[in-house]
């Protein structure tokens, strides 16, 4: 029973993380397209990788281990790289 509140008031509360967190595709296309990660990568380049794992990957890209090529990528781009590149080619 305290398990089912529990869950039941945490809810929203992933509801807005999620909506926070979810990234807009086209933007991204637009973003990978201005960044020049167009040049060397293709829109499946991370296919089936989940949406938290390339998220994880443009972390380290922005953290600095990337051949040279990304470097005006900012924090602010990952939630929309990443949609655009989990939706990869479809
Ligand atoms: C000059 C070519 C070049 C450009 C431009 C480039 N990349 Fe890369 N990228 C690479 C290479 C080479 C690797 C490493 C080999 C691989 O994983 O394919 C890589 C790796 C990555 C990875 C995997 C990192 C990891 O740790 O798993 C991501 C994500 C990525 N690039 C995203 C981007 C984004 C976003 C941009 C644009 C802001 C970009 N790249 C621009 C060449 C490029």
């Amino acid at each position: 029973m305290k398990k089912t509140i529990i869950a039941i008031l945490a809810m929203p509360l992933l509801a807005f993380s999620g909506a926070a967190l979810a990234g807009d595709a086209e933007a991204g296309a637009a973003k990978a397209e201005a960044l020049y990660c167009g040049d060397c990568h293709a829109a499946d380049d991370f296919q089936g990788m989940s949406l938290e794992e390339i998220t994880a990957a443009l972390q380290r890209v922005l953290e600095g281990e990337h051949p040279p090529g990304a470097e005006d990528m900012t924090a602010e781009d990952i939630p929309d790289l990443a949609a655009y590149y989990f939706a990869g080619g479809q």
